[in-house]
């Protein structure tokens, strides 16, 4: 898919079809995520892909805006090494490598916020996580069952040359 068509049509999709995404698939976004730029190229990032409904299901029900999760084929939670000085840049760069991804293979996404949150410590919990890892992000995945169009600020709104 064309790169910018791809950033362009990607949206948060929160509602999915009953359907699996193939292991090989999977394995594809997160070969996709550790292409991301990182600082000083350390990539300090971990991923765990859940897809075991049980599981997705207690992820669901720690998080306050991420009740979606629930009904998502997987759930990648994007980890950081959090003693490298741009853990969270880094992290948020491999999140977005698959949310494109996602979007190439067909595939709905939605983050769901990892990082700041008070409830990150039961998914580290959940999951097993080693103390020195953050969660970054929890990346929803499903094959679309909507189509949402939310409204994103005009060009000239957001552009400056040269000054602000
Ligand atoms: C850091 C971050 C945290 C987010 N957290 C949530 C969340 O907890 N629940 C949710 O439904 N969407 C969450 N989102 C998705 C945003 O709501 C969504 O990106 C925004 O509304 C713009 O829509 P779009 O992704 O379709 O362009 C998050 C996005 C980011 C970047």
């Amino acid at each position: 898919m064309d790169a910018i068509k791809c950033m362009k049509e990607r949206r948060s999709i929160r509602k999915y079809l009953k359907k699996k995404i193939p292991k090989k698939i999977l394995k594809k976004l997160i070969d996709a995520a550790r292409y991301a730029p990182s600082a000083r190229n350390i990539q300090p990032w971990e991923f765990v892909v859940v897809t075991d409904g049980k599981k997705l299901k207690k992820i669901a029900e720690i998080t306050d805006y991420g009740k979606f999760i629930a009904d998502a084929a997987a759930c990648v939670v994007v980890l950081c090494d959090s003693n490298e000085k741009y853990f969270l840049e880094d992290g948020c760069n491999a999140s977005m490598n698959i949310l494109l991804a996602a979007k190439n293979y067909g595939i709905g996404s939605c983050w769901v916020a990892g990082h700041k949150k008070e409830y990150v410590g039961k998914i580290k919990k959940l999951l097993g996580v080693p103390e020195k890892y953050e969660v970054i992000s929890l990346l929803a995945l499903g094959y679309p069952a909507e189509n949402p169009k939310p409204k994103k600020r005009s060009l000239n709104d957001v552009l400056h040359w040269e000054k602000f």
